[in-house]
Formats: C-alpha cells, sequence, structure tokens
C-alpha cells in the first residue's frame, strides 16, 4: 500500500472514515465497560470545539504559546485542590495515566540516585497496581518487588510492603482505586509505613483520583489516599477517565518542587534548539490541554457531582446484583466505580463473547497471584440508562456461560501449563492460534484463547500476546498470517 497518486475530497475521506469506523464499539450509546467514558453530546462538543480550536498549538514550547502555559498550570493547580494538596504542591499534565506513573517512577528513580546515593533503586508495588509500573520498571531499569494483596479484601497489606523494603528501596506505589477490583489500598498506613523508612508513596489515582473524592462527598465510605494523608509524595490521576476529557489528559503531581525536579530533562548537549521537556513527549498537541480545561470549567463541579451520583447509583446497582447472582461473586469491595466478578463452578470468559452478540463490551481479566480469571466493569454515568437491558443481559450471559461446554480438557490445560519460555516456539504459537479461532487479523470470540492464555505461565502467556501483536501490526498488502506459514 502506498500514499494514494491523487488526494480525494474531505466527502470522500470522511465517508471513509466512517466506513472505517463501522466496526468499532458502539460507544457513544453507553454500552462498553471500559477504555470509554461518555459525558454526552454536549460534553463531547465542547470538548471537540476547544481540541480543534487548540489543536495544531505545541506545548513544546510556552514561551511561543503562553495559552497552554496557562491551561496548564490551570488544570494542574485544579487538580491539586481536588486531591487537598498545598500551595507547595506541583504538577505536569500528561498523554495518560501510563505516562504520569512511568514519570512519578523516572523520578524517584533519579532522586535516589542523585539525593540518595542509591544507584540501583528499587521499587516495591502491589501485584493489583497497574501494569504501568511493571513498564516503569522495564523502561527506566528499575528493580522492582511484586507483592501479593489479600486473597479476600484484593487490598495489599502494609506489613507484606514492609516486609519487601530493602536498603535499596525508594519507592513504594498503591493505587487509588486498582484497576482490577476498583479496590483502594490502605493508603494512611502505606503512608505512615513510607514516612517511618524515609521512602517515597506513589498513589495512583489515575483511574480513582478524580471521582473518588465525589463519591466521598456523597455519603460513600471511600479510604483517604490524597495528598491530606501524611507520606504520600506523589499521585497520578487522568481526566480522560471520569472527567470526560478526550483521550491523552493525565496529570502527575508531586508534593514538592524537589522531587518533581528529578522528572524534567533537559538536552544542551546537541546542536539544536534547547530542549526543556517536563513530560516524557516533547512536541505535544494543545487539543488535549485545551478540552480538558475548557471540560472543567463547563461541567463544573457541580456538573461533575452530578455526574459521579448517577455513576454510584449504577455501581451500586450492578454490585447488588452480582452479590445477589448465586453463580458468581464479586471480587473484594469496590470503592470507586470499577469492579470485577469470578465464578467458582465454570468459565468465566464465554460471558465476554456471549455479551458482545447482545451488544456490550465487558472485559476479560487473566487471574494471576490469587486474583483468578474474571470479568471487568468500568461503570460510566451513562450506563445508569441503560441498567433495564443490561442487568437481564448479564444474568442471562451468566446462565449461558454456565452452560456452555467451551472448557478446556485437563490434558489441554496440563499441556498449556507445561510450556516455559524455552519450550514455547513459533510453531507452538502457531498451531494454538489456529485452534483458538484466530489465525490471523482479529479474533471472532476471545473465549478460546483467553482460557488458554489463563492456563498458560504468565511468561508464556506475554510471549504469545507479543506473537500476536507483532502479526497483527504490519502493512495490510503483505500481512503474514500465523499458521498460513508467513
Ligand atoms: C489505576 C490505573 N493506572 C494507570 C492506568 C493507565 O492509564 P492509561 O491507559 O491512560 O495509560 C490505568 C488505566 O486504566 C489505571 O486504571
Amino acid at each position: 500500500m502506498r500514499i494514494p497518486d491523487r488526494g480525494c475530497s474531505i466527502e470522500e475521506v470522511m465517508a471513509m472514515l466512517e466506513a472505517a469506523g463501522a466496526r468499532d464499539l458502539p460507544w457513544r450509546e453507553g454500552r462498553t465497560f471500559a477504555y470509554v467514558y461518555e459525558g454526552g453530546c454536549d460534553v463531547e462538543e465542547v470538548a471537540k470545539r476547544a481540541y480543534m480550536r487548540f489543536l495544531t498549538e505545541n506545548a513544546l514550547d510556552p514561551t511561543v504559546y503562553p495559552s497552554l502555559l496557562k491551561f496548564e498550570t490551570e488544570i494542574v493547580a485544579m487538580a491539586i485542590a481536588h486531591l487537598r494538596g498545598d500551595d507547595q504542591c506541583v504538577g505536569n499534565f500528561t498523554s495518560g495515566g501510563t505516562e504520569s506513573c512511568l514519570l512519578a517512577v523516572k523520578a524517584a528513580r533519579d532522586y535516589a540516585r542523585r539525593e540518595r546515593g542509591i544507584a540501583e533503586p528499587h521499587m516495591v508495588l502491589p501485584v493489583t497496581a497497574h501494569a504501568a509500573f511493571q513498564k516503569a520498571a522495564h523502561y527506566f531499569d528499575m528493580e522492582m518487588t511484586l507483592v501479593p494483596v489479600d486473597p479476600e479484601t484484593y487490598r495489599v497489606r502494609a506489613e507484606d510492603m514492609a516486609a519487601a523494603i530493602r536498603p535499596e528501596t525508594i519507592l513504594l506505589v498503591a493505587s487509588a482505586c486498582q484497576y482490577a477490583h476498583g479496590v483502594v489500598d490502605p493508603i494512611p498506613e502505606i503512608g505512615a509505613l513510607a514516612e517511618a523508612r524515609g521512602l517515597l508513596l506513589h498513589v495512583d489515582g489515575c483511574i480513582g483520583g478524580f471521582i473518588l473524592p465525589y463519591f466521598r462527598r456523597l455519603g460513600a465510605p471511600v479510604t483517604d489516599f490524597d495528598f491530606a494523608v501524611p507520606g504520600v509524595t506523589s499521585i497520578s490521576m487522568d481526566f480522560h477517565k471520569y472527567a470526560y476529557a478526550p483521550k491523552g489528559a493525565s496529570v502527575i503531581l508531586y508534593r514538592s518542587r524537589e522531587l518533581r525536579r528529578h522528572q524534567i530533562f533537559t538536552g544542551a548537549t546537541w546542536t539544536g534548539y534547547s530542549v526543556i521537556n517536563p513530560t516524557i513527549q516533547s512536541t505535544k498537541s494543545g487539543g488535549p490541554l485545551a478540552a480538558t480545561w475548557a471540560l472543567l470549567h463547563y461541567l463544573g463541579d457541580e456538573g461533575y457531582l452530578r455526574f459521579a451520583a448517577r455513576t454510584l447509583e449504577a455501581t451500586r446497582a450492578i454490585a447488588e446484583a452480582i452479590r445477589a447472582n448465586p453463580h458468581v461473586r464479586l471480587l473484594g469491595t469496590p470503592e470507586a466505580s470499577l469492579l470485577a466478578f469470578a465464578a467458582d463452578d465454570f468459565p468465566v470468559f464465554p460471558i465476554v463473547d456471549i455479551m458482545r452478540k447482545k451488544g456490550w463490551f465487558v472485559q476479560p481479566q487473566l487471574g494471576y497471584m490469587g486474583s483468578k480469571a474474571n470479568i471487568h466493569l468500568s461503570i460510566d454515568q451513562s450506563t445508569i440508562d441503560l441498567l433495564g437491558a443490561f442487568l437481564p443481559d448479564l444474568e442471562a450471559a451468566i446462565e449461558e456461560a454456565r452452560r456452555s461446554n467451551l472448557r478446556l480438557s485437563d490434558d489441554m490445560r496440563a499441556m498449556l501449563a507445561s510450556f516455559t519460555p524455552e519450550t514455547f516456539t513459533r510453531e507452538t504459537y502457531r498451531a494454538l492460534m489456529e485452534m483458538a479461532g484466530t489465525s490471523g487479523g482479529l479474533p471472532e470470540g476471545t473465549a478460546p484463547i483467553n482460557l488458554m492464555l489463563d492456563a498458560m505461565r504468565p511468561e508464556v502467556a506475554g510471549i504469545v500476546m507479543t506473537e500476536y501483536f507483532n502479526d497483527l501490526y504490519v502493512p495490510p498488502a503483505s500481512a503474514p498470517r500465523a499458521g498460513a506459514g508467513g
């Protein structure tokens, strides 16, 4: 495929774009329980107009675009106030939760090296912390220890975090809330631990940080997690989740400028312009900044509280329905608007495909370290209007999954569990993908492959995922198809 010889009209281009989008999830109807947060038509319109107005402005250089500096410092100020910080707190706008988490780890690593003389800094995190922290360890060459969580509550115990601390440890991580089960870690206890041991504590509020203060104001029990908790030294919080901003909107906040200093990269040892990057991106569109700033003003605190009330009501209704269903069980006690459920007598993954046929997207999660295979739901304010259709469909899907004979035989399970990274070959990968009905391109159903992945060692499942994406993202005309000898 090459660049088309001649350009076409905007109508033709838009028609092609629309055709490409036809197979996407119908997110605008509030039927997706992950990835999408829907504020409604007016919110979308405000975000689009603000985004388009600043689409091309470049936040790389605030001296050229003081507008973007204004948006960023004001968004950060509002975030700090929302999370009960004081006038010593600082922060930056980033492209998303992962970038915010990466920066928290990078700042901690460089603080450890420059100010504490720790050459090989180490961090301690619960296994429920977002994979972005493991990605940070991987990218920034940090040592880490994953701590198991309580098998009933899915909260990490402060004493288990304490037991993992080493002389080189610089950073503890906890979540408010963690993605998988929507549970908030005991941040006050972990904050006390961080203070007592002279460590940094990052609270990952990427998904829960914005909505939890509203839930607290609505009377829901919410564990303290923000800058009001002594010992918390940085917090990540996304606007592109429950603040309804377009994708590409998050903040990383620090209790002090002394710590944030270690986040900033400057490049004066090359021949070009002076590079001063507070965050990972260098050139960055003003669109997400302007849209986030615009929505904070458009909805205001009162608008967000209204959305949060709808979200809380929907979450409670769904949690109640799951608790009332004898065939599944809710995992832990979710404090935010996310939850997960598992089943003890049948595989849950078919629920995803059954629900997909009914027009809903619910998310499969593989089992790991005490958290068994489950179905995740991120609940949105728009869900409240659909509960009457969603709850019966979910109940029917659970029933159908119970009766499904899509299960792995004991032999198959044993074979899958026996693979190691050394014995798992490209041929085995192709054979398994064919067996799962996924011999190239996007799969029709996800249950077979998830059942297989769940039975494998995580490091082998990781190889399968890498191979799959390595095959998926290839130029269309020459895409090798797994199983087709490519
Ligand atoms: C708790 C938590 N941290 C980090 C992230 C990563 O955020 P993003 O997908 O915006 O990079 C997520 C995403 O859902 C999350 O839930």
